[in-house]
């Protein structure tokens, strides 16, 4: 008899179903009401209908505790308790009457339970606005979903210091997943991949990025506009701001499963249909503008998964694919990434396997972060080749005369047509010689191995001999092709540099006993010729040299050699001995434009234009009028040498490419010091002739100003940074206050003004947007007319 019992309760529960599924009571929720998780929607509703709390099915036997938009066929969820723990059917949801909401599961296992502000909750209510809250009797709200966002911010919500939304991990996976957005302790308000499975921040990828970040509150308007505010409740920056009628519309900004921050609205049931959007949710605006470039991180995958390449459809989203040879580890699932459907090349030297395999050729394709060698000035070919021999090689991307091997996994990767270049996958091409399994092992069986090898023991030598006889035959064709292509400069028929013994460079410094300078890449010592009359020279020892080949070395210390320009240091030697390497220049009497500049006798403004001509001119001679092009990288005062008639000069140039790149660059967080160093730099994009640009942009405000980019002795915080005061000045129409109190200058501020405009030009974050030097020295001489230049950072705004 016991038995049947249970049984009737079920009967009478099923009887019962069809009131309980209308059983959708809105109004205040009094102490000890509950809900229980089935497949019958009951639900706790706002007053007017548009939102619900209460269970939703989301997989076979999981329930989320949830809010969504009530109203609508969607039934988006804005907000849920228990996202990472999902809850069979039985469980339930309660209203003790002590005041305290608890989500338990169907066993009586607490699994959620709201953290109220304090005792005293005498009702909750779900709010017309999407709220849902816990208030006391005096209508104090002590507890609000608003306060715990989950991916979704609702129009009248408020994103204080500290809160984060995350991504959903699926479209309808509603998981923790891989982005987030939040607004930092710090006043930063930042788009972050996260390291999943955790929620800790990886790597940044779009930020308000003021300088000095004072970010508040994050505020979404009943209008549509969504900003940032300052304590004293100034708007910072706008974030996405789109006018929304309240009245015909529901709106709502989530961060996507994608990683992308979206500004939605959905037509209200019974609002007038007069306008032009489509039914269902359409989006307004959104940020980063394109998530397949702007992810970098030195960890993680990137806005796609390992090997796999990110690029923008029509639809303004991002897809994910794989290459060709490669397929989705989960095709339900594209950011786990993307691997390989064929055995890896061996690296057994006895069978190099190179006619297994080819390349696939992906034009404006590139992975940024993987590689693991870099070649300057080779040939595709060449480049194909390499990567072909080498069993390490995955993919090799080819650039203007840039080569990179990369390794799996790959990760950033891209396709876009700002990229250039090509990237070249190898794939197997012959798979008659698979095993069964294609996931099988990457070197042969041990005894196949040696089978193998003693038949074919004999044959191998003759084969290596061979291979070496092709190898040596083509290095040194490649070698020939690679010096045929460095032409030398222009106004320079004849190279004149003096190969010095090492012994005599330390006899001529007095053993590098006077220290002139030292910097990136090594110290300077002032020297004497022990013949030539004892002429001055100065002696640049270089000690973080990358290992490279002598010829590596050799090549560039040539290109260097065949510069010519009166706006450049002159090398007129070098040492290249077992482990030394040195470079040998004119000496420069007067020091550094950064003594000079920033010293006590000022320059005066005439001087300071003619110095501003001189470098500009100088780059553009390094960038244009070698048929190699010489990219500085560090373009700097210090770096600007004077000679004995005060002309600047130009130096260290030529030695970025000596350095390995990745030793200078420095990963720090977006925010930072705004130096002389473009911000794609830290981003680890391609450098281009135009981060050479940005840094002379800061040179020539500093040449205007006389201060240096960065000083903290100044009257007002917004005057910190000079690049941002310069521009705000010039865009309140008072650049005067710039040069206030240099009479020279204020009579002459036409001049001010255009070379004011060129340096915001030049200082541009999209590097694009910079003009290039030649523009640059023609706009400084005022040959062609100077454009309003654009807000430096305003590629980084709202809708970006
Ligand atoms: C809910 O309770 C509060 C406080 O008792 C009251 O002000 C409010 O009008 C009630 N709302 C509804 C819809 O009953
Ligand atoms: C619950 O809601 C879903 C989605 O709107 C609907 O398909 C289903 O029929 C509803 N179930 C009941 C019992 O009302
Ligand atoms: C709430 O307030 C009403 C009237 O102000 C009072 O009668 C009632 O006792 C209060 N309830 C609680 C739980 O404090
Ligand atoms: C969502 O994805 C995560 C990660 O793959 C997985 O652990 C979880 O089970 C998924 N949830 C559902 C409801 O499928
Ligand atoms: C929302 O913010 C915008 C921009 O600041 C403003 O124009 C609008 O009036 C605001 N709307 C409301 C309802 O406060
Ligand atoms: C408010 O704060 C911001 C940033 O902290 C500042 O720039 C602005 O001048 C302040 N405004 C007022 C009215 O105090
Ligand atoms: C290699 O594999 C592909 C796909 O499995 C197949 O279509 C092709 O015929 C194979 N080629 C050889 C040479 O076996």
């Amino acid at each position: 008899m016991a038995l049947t019992f249970p049984y009737y309760v079920c009967f009478l529960l099923l009887l019962v179903h069809p009131f309980l599924a209308s059983a959708q009571t809105s109004g205040n929720i009094s102490l000890g009401a509950s809900l229980s998780a089935k497949n019958d929607n009951s639900s706790w509703l706002s007053p007017s209908g548009d939102f619900a709390f209460g269970f939703r099915q989301v997989v076979q036997n999981g329930f989320l505790l949830a809010i969504w938009f009530n109203k609508i066929p969607e039934q988006t969820i804005v907000w849920s308790a228990n996202r990472n723990s999902l809850v069979p059917s039985g469980s339930t949801v309660q209203l003790t009457s002590k005041g305290l909401l608890i989500l338990n599961d169907k066993a009586g296992r607490q699994i959620w339970t709201a953290i109220s502000l304090g005792t005293g909750v005498t009702y909750a209510a779900m709010l017309d606005t999407g709220n849902f809250v816990l208030a006391s009797n005096g209508s104090v709200n002590l507890w609000e979903s608003f306060d715990e966002p989950t991916d979704t911010i609702l129009p009248t919500q408020i994103m204080n210091q500290g809160t984060e939304l995350i991504a959903n991990y699926l479209e309808t996976n509603y998981s923790n997943g891989r982005f987030k957005f939040m607004l930092q302790g710090d006043g930063n308000l930042i788009l972050y991949t996260v390291s999943y499975p955790f929620t800790t921040s990886n790597a940044a990828y779009w930020s308000t990025q003021s300088s000095i970040p004072s970010g508040y509150q994050v505020v979404y308007n009943q209008t549509g506009y969504i900003y940032l505010i300052a304590r004293n409740g100034t708007v910072l920056n706008p974030v996405l701001s789109n006018p929304v009628s309240a009245q015909d519309f529901y709106q709502r900004a989530t961060i996507d499963y994608d990683g992308i921050l979206r500004q939605y609205v959905h037509l209200k049931p019974g609002a007038s249909s007069s306008t032009k959007w489509p039914v269902g949710w359409n989006i307004l605006s959104f940020i980063p503008g394109n998530i397949c470039l702007r992810i970098e991180g030195a960890t993680g995958s990137g806005a796609c998964g390992y090997n796999s390449y990110c690029s923008i459809g029509n639809d303004q989203r991002p897809s994910c694919q794989c290459p060709e040879g490669y397929s989705f580890v989960d095709p339900n699932d594209v950011r786990q990434g993307c691997k390989q459907d064929f055995v890896s090349q061996s690296c057994d030297l006895s069978s190099p396997e190179t006619d297994s395999f080819s390349f696939v050729d992906m034009p404006n394709t590139d992975w940024p972060l993987s590689d693991y060698e870099y070649f300057g000035s080779s040939s595709e070919d060449w480049c194909r080749q390499a990567c072909l021999g080498d069993c390490y090689c995955d993919v090799a991307i080819f650039r203007d005369g840039n080569c990179w091997k990369k390794k799996m996994p790959l990760s950033n990767g891209r396709m876009d047509p700002s990229t250039g270049g090509k990237a070249l996958i190898k794939v197997r091409t012959d798979n008659s010689t698979l095993p069964a399994a294609t996931s099988g092992p990457k070197r042969k069986d041990r005894s196949t191995l040696i089978l193998t090898g003693s038949v074919l023991l004999g044959f191998s030598i003759v084969l290596n001999v061979l291979s070496m006889a092709v190898a040596s035959v083509f290095f040194s064709r490649s070698k020939k092709e690679k010096e045929d292509k460095i032409q030398p400069c222009q106004s320079m028929p004849d190279m004149n540099l003096k190969s010095f013994t090492y012994e005599e460079l330390k006899k001529a410094t007095g053993d590098f006993q006077e220290e002139l300078g030292s910097g990136a890449f090594g110290t300077v010592y002032k020297g004497a010729y022990t013949h030539e009359n004892g002429k001055t020279i100065a002696v640049k020892r270089l000690d973080k040299m990358v290992a490279e080949g002598e010829q590596e070395f050799k090549t560039e210390v040539k290109v260097i050699g065949r510069t010519n320009h009166k706006n450049l240091v002159q090398l007129v030697g070098f040492c290249n001995e077992g482990q030394h390497r040195l470079l040998v220049y004119e000496y420069m009497s007067n020091g550094s434009l950064a003594t000079f500049l920033f010293g006590d006798s000022v320059p005066n403004w005439y001087r300071r234009t003619q110095i501003a001509f001189a470098i500009a001119r100088g780059l553009l001679y390094l960038h244009e009028e070698c048929s190699s092009q010489i990219i500085h990288c560090d373009i700097k005062p210090q770096n600007i040498l004077l000679d004995e008639s005060l002309t600047p000069k130009i130096s260290d140039f030529g030695l970025a490419k000596l350095l390995k790149t990745d030793q200078t660059r420095t990963t720090t967080a977006l925010r930072g010091t705004k130096g002389y160093v473009a911000p794609e730099w830290f981003k680890n994009l391609p450098v281009t002739a135009k981060i050479d640009v940005y840094s002379f942009g800061i040179l020539l405000l500093e040449l205007i100003c006389r201060r240096r980019n960065f000083d903290l002795e100044v009257k007002e915080q917004s005057q910190i940074v000079l690049a941002d005061y310069a521009y705000d000045c010039y865009k309140e129409g008072k650049s005067h206050v710039l040069v206030e109190d240099e009479e020279e200058a204020v009579e002459d501020m036409k001049k001010v003004e255009r070379f004011l405009m060129v340096a915001i030009w030049c200082i541009q974050e999209e590097p694009s947007l910079r003009p290039a030097m030649k523009k640059v020295v023609q706009m400084l001489e005022g040959a062609v007319h100077v454009p309003i230049p654009p807000d430096p950072a305003s590629f980084i705004g709202s809708t970006d």
